[in-house]
């Protein structure tokens, strides 16, 4: 191989979520930061001190309460075509972006209009730019009068869902390539509904079950629905995969644990759509090892969330994600908490090497999208785990600086559209 294997039309990108970035949304996520900050201030450092990477440079911001509330957000909602232009500027040609379904049907079956017309606008200035909108749908915020009917728990409530998808179908297929209908169902049904650490914060099998199989259902409706509006639009799905790996390969135990979490977290939920997807996309965070049923990594290197970082992870993930669906694959979330931009670089290098590989062995990988574009809330953690390609100074005006590791990244995307290896300056 003399020459890079990515497609001249691969599609390189950044992620982000509207809850995350906008500023000023009101779901049941924004209700539950409100009561919850400064218990979670108090609780930090028992929770965080022995997990996060360097307590002490994270300490002052997780233990002030304002961390815990996403508020202004980076006021993304009206600041979005200056940080189209920075993502343009860093080389991207696609982005992802979800809309937020409290914001479009705040109150039950009314829809607000200039919601409905910001995100028509924001689709148009991504185009305008050059630069392919992936439309996400729900990246787990929601209305609070949907939630208040107890939201995906019950079966009888994906009437409103349709309803709404319905609606972003009407408004925006049209505009569409493109369009994502749910992210990370196995992560939000899991922390909302089996560990208890995300609202509602239930520790209940049966809501989980009955939640991990609607969001499937809610799939399938919506595809239909969506397909049914716009024959050609290509529609997935972004679950979180991890590569799940045995801590001794040769320890039946270890080799059961690993095969059941395959199953459990990566296939069971793509086995349940799979007739209903063109595409399989997936988020890329973690490799994790199994030793006697736990997950027992290496203790280096750490992210700053205290993340074991093995970014090349990602090829044994693609070849089973192909192996199993043979569907075309996009990455559409991938990316490290550093603050200090120690580790983006690398981290960036070795996914590239990872995606080379799996694409020359046949894989149909045609998009890889960063999380995220800018700094933003980070759920539960809040505001200082910084994911950003670019920094945002909350502080300051929200000053929007670019990441070393991000300037080097538009040259990589650069020099791999021009055909050069991804190893070639490294
Ligand atoms: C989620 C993002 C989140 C990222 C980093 C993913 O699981 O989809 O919303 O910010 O992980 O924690």
């Amino acid at each position: 191989m003399t020459k890079s294997v990515f497609p001249k039309d691969f599609y390189w990108g950044a992620s982000i979520a509207s809850h995350q970035v906008e500023g000023g949304t009101v779901n049941q996520w924004s209700e539950w930061e409100l009561a919850h900050a400064s218990e979670l201030a108090k609780s930090a450092k028992q929770r965080l001190q022995h997990v996060v990477a360097d307590w002490d440079s994270v300490k002052a911001q997780a233990e002030n309460p304002s961390n815990y509330v996403s508020a202004n957000g980076v006021n993304h909602y009206a600041r979005y075509q200056e940080d189209f232009d920075i993502a343009k500027k860093l080389n991207l040609n696609a982005f992802r972006f979800s809309i937020e379904w409290s914001r479009i049907e705040p109150t039950e079956g009314q829809w607000d209009e200039d919601a409905v017309e910001h995100y028509r606008q924001y689709i148009r200035e991504l185009r305008n730019r050059g630069m392919e909108p992936f439309l996400n749908i729900w990246h787990w915020t929601m209305p609070t009068w949907f939630v208040a009917k107890g939201e995906f728990k019950k079966g009888s409530n994906l009437k409103y869902w349709r309803r709404f998808v319905q609606k972003i179908a009407d408004e925006y297929a049209s505009e569409l390539k493109y369009i994502i209908t749910l992210n990370e169902p196995n992560v939000y049904a899991s922390f909302g509904y089996l560990t208890g650490e995300w609202p509602p914060q239930e520790k209940n099998v049966i809501n989980f079950g009955r939640v991990y199989f609607n969001l499937a259902r809610a799939h399938r409706q919506a595809y239909k629905i969506l397909r049914k509006n716009s024959p050609m639009l290509q529609i997935g799905v972004a679950p979180a995969l991890a590569n799940i790996q045995s801590k001794r390969p040769n320890n039946v135990i270890d080799m059961v644990a690993t095969w059941w979490m395959r199953y459990f977290w990566n296939w069971w939920w793509l086995n349940r759509v799979k007739r209903k997807i063109d595409f399989v996309g997936f988020n890329y965070y973690f490799s994790d090892y199994y030793k006697i049923g736990k997950v027992d990594n290496p203790d280096a290197p750490l992210s700053d969330l205290g993340w074991y970082m093995e970014p090349e992870g990602l090829h044994p993930l693609l070849t089973r994600v192909w192996a199993h669906y043979k569907k075309p694959i996009y990455i559409t979330e991938n990316g490290v908490a550093d603050g200090e931009d120690q580790y983006r670089q690398w981290w960036l290098e070795e996914t590239t090497v990872a995606m080379e590989r799996a694409l020359s062995e046949g894989v149909d990988l045609r998009g890889y999208f960063h999380w995220s574009l800018l700094d933003n809330f980070e759920w539960k953690y809040g505001w200082w785990p910084k994911f950003g390609l670019v920094e945002v100074d909350r502080e300051h005006g929200m000053k929007r600086t670019p990441r070393p590791s991000a300037i080097w990244f538009a040259k990589k995307i650069k020099s791999l559209q021009r055909g050069d290896l991804p190893t070639k300056d490294i």
